[in-house]
Order: C-alpha cells, then sequence, then structure tokens
C-alpha cells in the first residue's frame, strides 16, 4: 500500500529558533539556560533539544527525570537541569547520571548527601522569593547553607529562584529581584562559575538583576513573546522582536476561484 502524501503538517524554523536564543542573550547579555519542559512546549523535546545542543548552553531546563533520560537516550550533551523539586524515587538516577536538580527542601539536602557520597553531585540551591511553591526562604537560607557546608555528598553549583507573575504585576516582580539579589549576595564564597539565575522570558525582557549570569527563557525560545512590544509575527531578516518557529503548512487539493476564463 502507498502512504498518502501529507495534507497538513507542522514544520519547526530552525533559523527563527537560533534567532530567538540570540536575542534572548543579547538583551539579557547573560548564558542560557533553554526551557525545554513540557517536550519543548509541545514543539517536540528531541528536536529541539537536537538543535539547542549545538549552542554550547551550560543546561537545558527540563521538567522531570523522564525527559532528561530521553536526551539521555539520544545522545544530547548538555546537561539536563531539573526544574523544581525532584520526587524521592528519581533521586538516585538523577545522582548516578550526573544531571543537575534544584534542592528545594531539607530533606532533599540529605537525601541527596546520603546519595552522593562516593562521588558528589552538583546541585543548585532553590531560593523562595515569593513564588511559595518550594525552595528556601530568607530565614532559612543560613541553615541550608551551613548544612551544605557539611554535606560532602553535595557540591553547591548555583542558586536559583522563579518569577511567578513578571509579565503581569511588575511591583511583586521587582520586590522578588531585590530580595533575590540580596540572598545571593549572603551567599560567600561565590565565584564567577557559580550559576545565579531567576529570569523567565518576562524576567529577562523588563528587569534588571544584580547578582544573575544566566537567564531561563521558555516562551521566548519558542518565539512567543510575553510582553508584545517583542514580538514579531512575521519571519524576517532583522528583526528586533522574536519570530515564532513553529510553521503550519497544507496542500491544496481544490480550488474554487479558478482564473480559468481569465474573468
Ligand atoms: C522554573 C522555571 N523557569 C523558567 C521557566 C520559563 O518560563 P517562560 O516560558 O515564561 O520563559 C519555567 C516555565 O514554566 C519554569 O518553570
Amino acid at each position: 500500500m502507498t502512504e498518502s502524501p501529507p495534507r497538513a503538517w507542522a514544520e519547526i524554523d530552525c533559523s527563527a529558533l537560533h534567532h530567538n536564543l540570540q536575542l534572548a542573550r543579547r538583551h539579557s547579555g547573560k548564558a542560557i539556560m533553554a526551557v525545554i519542559k513540557g517536550g519543548a512546549y509541545g514543539h517536540g523535546l528531541i528536536e529541539i533539544a537536537k538543535e539547542l545542543d549545538k549552542q554550547n548552553l551550560p543546561f537545558l531546563g527540563v521538567a522531570n527525570t523522564g525527559e532528561a533520560r530521553s536526551l539521555f537516550k539520544e545522545g544530547i550533551k548538555t546537561r539536563p537541569y531539573i526544574l523544581g523539586a525532584t520526587l524521592q524515587s528519581e533521586r538516585e538516577e538523577i545522582t548516578a547520571c550526573g544531571w543537575t536538580p534544584c534542592l528545594c527542601s531539607f530533606e532533599e539536602i540529605e537525601h541527596f548527601n546520603q546519595l552522593g557520597k562516593d562521588s558528589p553531585i552538583e546541585a543548585h540551591l532553590a531560593l523562595d522569593t515569593g513564588m511559595g511553591r518550594g525552595g528556601f526562604l530568607p530565614n532559612q537560607l543560613g541553615e541550608a547553607l551551613q548544612k551544605l557546608r557539611q554535606a560532602s555528598g553535595i557540591k553547591l553549583t548555583g542558586v536559583g529562584s522563579h518569577l511567578p507573575v513578571a509579565d503581569e504585576d511588575a511591583v511583586f516582580t521587582q520586590k522578588q529581584f531585590e530580595l533575590f539579589d540580596s540572598m545571593v549576595e549572603s551567599i560567600p564564597g561565590r565565584d564567577e562559575k557559580f550559576h545565579v539565575h531567576l529570569s523567565n522570558s518576562a524576567g529577562l525582557l523588563d528587569y534588571h538583576s544584580r547578582t544573575t549570569n544566566l537567564v531561563r527563557p521558555g516562551l521566548l525560545i519558542y518565539g512567543i513573546s510575553p510582553l508584545p512590544a517583542h514580538q514579531e509575527f512575521l519571519t524576517c531578516q532583522d528583526c528586533s522582536g522574536v519570530i515564532p518557529i513553529l510553521l503550519t503548512g497544507l496542500r491544496l487539493l481544490r480550488c474554487l476561484f479558478c482564473l480559468l476564463s481569465g474573468s
């Protein structure tokens, strides 16, 4: 049986993907952790990861170990970063494979410390600057750092927090930036290799931090700006905004308005 030719399809425009990544880089002046969780926001986890793997990014942000494993199986070299708290059942694999978790609770610190006792795991510390869904509050930071100093199974290589409303509440978000910067400044012994990250797409477009050296865009990479001023809807050579990477095509089967008669 011969296969029917496709009548409708979706394509990824890789040049738009690279344009958007460049724009995020230029606009923020920082390194990029591309967020590819949720199957790269439905654009295709592996296809997008393969393209981003050429870009020498420090991390690809994934939702869970299932996504990290898929990248590993496909030979993607960029290190997966597990966004958000980890389940107990995920941690052995994370440690064995050298993926980067963000530690959101004292319980995670203790568990990863045990798992990393023979070969320390690199991990980031999650700070709660107002989202209220995990991470260490300002009054817990000192104790968390003290526990980490004693945790020979964990090498702390970064710190991050998340902005829930950067596209809609400037006052709240600005307070998060100020709190984050002051919490980071209280962490002793940071060097330039220590990853400090807070901004998602809206955060990197509209806010400034004194301490961050890494941003975590998702939407922007795919060409969707949370802030309309930064959106380009048409592909163009010298765009100053992001370009959607998803293109759809369809085969024209019948034309009702033909020019046969020439009228
Ligand atoms: C922790 C974290 N950082 C960054 C992002 C990227 O956000 P955005 O798609 O708005 O850029 C997400 C997405 O939900 C996230 O969960």
